[in-house]
């Protein structure tokens, strides 16, 4: 019994009973990427207002969907459109996708996501897969979600590197000619982005990126045992590493100019896994 179950009992055995056949994999889309599931004409695709208990996403680029479709022979189960902390909603709700694709029988699942880029060798445009997150704003709430007697992974996050699917996005990006950055990311709570005071202190913890959302995703899936692989589209260099000011129209722009690489870099780690 994981910790979400009774509080989602309701959502889980909606999905359940809807799903057209059980996924081998999940994807969750970050800002700007929703149309990668429309591309893959999907069987089945359910607003998430359906959903009993699911919260409703309320920013702009998160259209909340959830879709089932077939791909190069798996199944997946994505979810278009995510729901953050910073939104207002408990670490608990945040959770319920990943929650839902474990339950649904997902063993793997590919999380993505918008980041401001620290890095000097970074630009808008360029995807990162993450070797490691910077969690400790989240620790002690994440702690709360571990449930009691289940094998303790949390460590295991230390290192994405290995990882199944860590190792299939790098292949895909070399069979697909995608220049794919990898470094750590940096978890801020959001909903305003950093100051520049705070992305110098960022870079000194030996961040390459900084985002708001994904950690706890991540930590809970692999708490729950599945395979994971969490890639970032630079959309932005954080506050302070440009002179330009930041705008969340840039995180949008950025994803729908790399939209065509991603995309193929995703399909390429759906074929490989
Ligand atoms: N900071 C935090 N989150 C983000 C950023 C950023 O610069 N860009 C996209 N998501």
């Amino acid at each position: 019994m994981t910790v979400l179950e009774n509080q989602f009992s309701e959502a889980i055995a909606f999905i359940k009973q809807t799903m057209p056949y059980k996924p081998d994999m999940a994807l969750i889309l970050g800002s700007g990427l929703g149309d990668f599931a429309d591309s893959l004409h999907p069987d089945l695709s359910i607003p998430t207002t359906e959903i009993p208990g699911y919260p409703a996403s309320t920013v702009a680029g998160h259209s909340g969907k959830l879709h089932f479709v077939q791909y190069h022979g798996k199944k997946l189960m994505i979810f278009q459109g995510r729901i953050h902390y910073y939104e207002g909603y408990t670490l608990r709700q945040c959770l319920l996708p990943v929650e839902l694709a474990f339950q649904a029988g997902a063993a793997s699942i590919i999380i993505t996501n918008a980041a401001g880029g620290i890095n000097s060798n970074f630009s808008p445009g360029d995807l990162m897969l993450t070797t490691g997150f910077n969690s400790m704003f989240l620790k002690k709430d994440l702690a709360t979600l571990l449930s009691p007697g289940t094998p303790d992974r949390r460590n295991a996050l230390l290192e994405l590197r290995e990882t199944h699917l860590f190792k299939n996005v790098k292949e895909a990006a070399l069979s697909t000619l995608t220049d794919l950055k990898e470094g750590v990311y940096f978890y801020t709570k959001g909903p305003n982005y950093e100051t520049p005071a705070e992305v110098r202190f960022i870079r000194g913890t030996g961040a390459d990126a900084v985002g708001m959302s994904s950690v706890h995703e991540g930590v809970y899936a692999v708490h729950l045992g599945m395979d994971i692989a969490v890639i970032s589209c630079i959309s932005n260099f954080a506050a302070g590493i440009s002179t330009t000011k930041l705008h969340h129209g840039e995180v949008t722009e950025t994803a729908n100019r790399v939209k065509t690489t991603f995309e193929a870099l995703l399909k390429k780690s759906i074929e490989l896994a």
